[in-house]
């Protein structure tokens, strides 16, 4: 009897879930999963299931998230918005979205975050911004992302990264910002990530990477630089990583082989938690007699000259010294002898 009516119950629960489903969308596992996807939609249908844990939005036309867009949808973990031509995000856009886990942006059109982005995603793990507009980065969007292990930010136009930018983020491990249009690594960017595993910073503009950039990243495995205009490097900057093991990538940089680069990357290589994971494909873009040569192949005669400078100034030095004591010895005993002959004579 009892079976019966939970059947019964059951039964009315899936019918209602598959009305209330929205129109254009296709509702699965009693609307926990709402699929929406590549519908042209404009705007957000406004009768998602309450107990949606999963809605997918990719591939449509929505141009913005207003305030309270998805309203009361407490449940949800999961939020695909990717692919649409999302300029704006509203303040309290996602104002119920206290449990979502994921949330993806990427290939959308968005050049600013609001403020309050992070406020109410505290348990958010994983957020994808990559392919959109971004110029900057600021803490005040950031900075309740508490939860969040994965930042996804390549492929966009950055250029700034406010100091201590990422400092709320106490969580995260993976830090992708390729392809975007850095041009220098300061001190204060990549400060109070104590968790980050993998930072990526190949396909920007970096020519100057300061000298305590990577010092307080204690668990960094991963440093990727591959593809920007570096042509030098301190030494000092990788010294300052103190981790259990560290992967760099340098490769596809305007390096100029001089004596200074081969010493840098002779320490570097001598380091044991410090492996470039490319140095074989390290090529030279200067000075012009070693353009397109891997540093590999010329690093042994790099310092050759230098190394014939320091030997010609040694040898100086010695036959001079030698010299000078010859002389003196000659002086002494050329002395001792007039002494002999004053005393000798009467
Ligand atoms: C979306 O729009 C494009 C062109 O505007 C059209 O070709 C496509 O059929 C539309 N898709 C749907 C599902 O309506
Ligand atoms: C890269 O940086 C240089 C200056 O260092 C600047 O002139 C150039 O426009 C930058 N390129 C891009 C793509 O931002
Ligand atoms: C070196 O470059 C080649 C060609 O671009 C690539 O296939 C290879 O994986 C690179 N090796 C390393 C260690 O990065």
């Amino acid at each position: 009897m009892i079976p019966i009516i939970l059947m019964a119950l059951l039964n009315r629960m899936q019918v209602d879930a598959s009305k209330h489903c929205p129109h254009h969308c296709l509702c699965f596992d009693s609307s926990h999963f709402v699929d929406c996807k590549g519908h042209n939609l404009s705007h957000i249908p406004g009768n998602i299931p309450h107990g949606t844990w999963i809605l997918d939005l990719k591939h449509n036309d929505l141009t913005e998230i207003r305030a309270e867009s998805f309203n009361a949808l407490w449940s949800m973990k999961i939020l695909i918005l990717s692919n649409n031509k999302i300029e704006k995000i509203h303040l309290r856009a996602f104002q119920s979205f206290g449990f979502l886990e994921k949330l993806d942006l990427s290939h959308n059109c968005l050049n600013s975050l609001p403020h309050d982005f992070s406020a109410s995603l505290v348990s958010l793990k994983e957020l994808k911004l990559s392919s959109n507009r971004l110029e900057a980065v600021g803490f005040n969007s950031l900075q309740h992302f508490e939860s969040l292990e994965k930042l996804d930010l390549s492929h966009n136009q950055i250029v700034s990264i406010e100091r201590a930018a990422f400092r709320g983020l106490s969580r995260l491990r993976y830090l992708y910002l390729q392809s975007n249009r850095l041009a220098m690594v300061n001190n204060g960017f990549f400060f109070m990530l104590p968790n980050l595993e993998a930072l990526l910073l190949g396909r920007n503009n970096i020519t100057i990477i300061e000298a305590e950039a990577f010092t307080s990243l204690h668990t960094l495995n991963i440093l990727g630089l591959i593809g920007n205009q570096l042509n030098h490097l301190k030494f000092k900057t990788f010294l300052n990583i103190h981790t259990p093991g560290t992967h760099l990538q340098l490769s596809e940089n305007p390096w100029i082989c001089d004596c200074d680069l081969q010493r840098v990357f002779g320490k570097i290589l001598s380091v044991r938690h410090l492996h470039v994971d490319d140095y074989e494909n390290i090529s030279c873009a200067g000075p012009w007699q070693l353009a397109g040569y891997p540093l590999m192949s010329v690093d042994t005669q790099l310092c050759v000259a230098e190394t014939a400078t320091v030997l010609v100034i040694t040898v100086t030095v010695l036959v001079t010294v030698i010299a000078a004591i010859v002389m003196a010895e000659r002086n002494r005993k050329k002395n001792q002898n007039k002494n002999w002959n004053d005393s000798d004579s009467p």
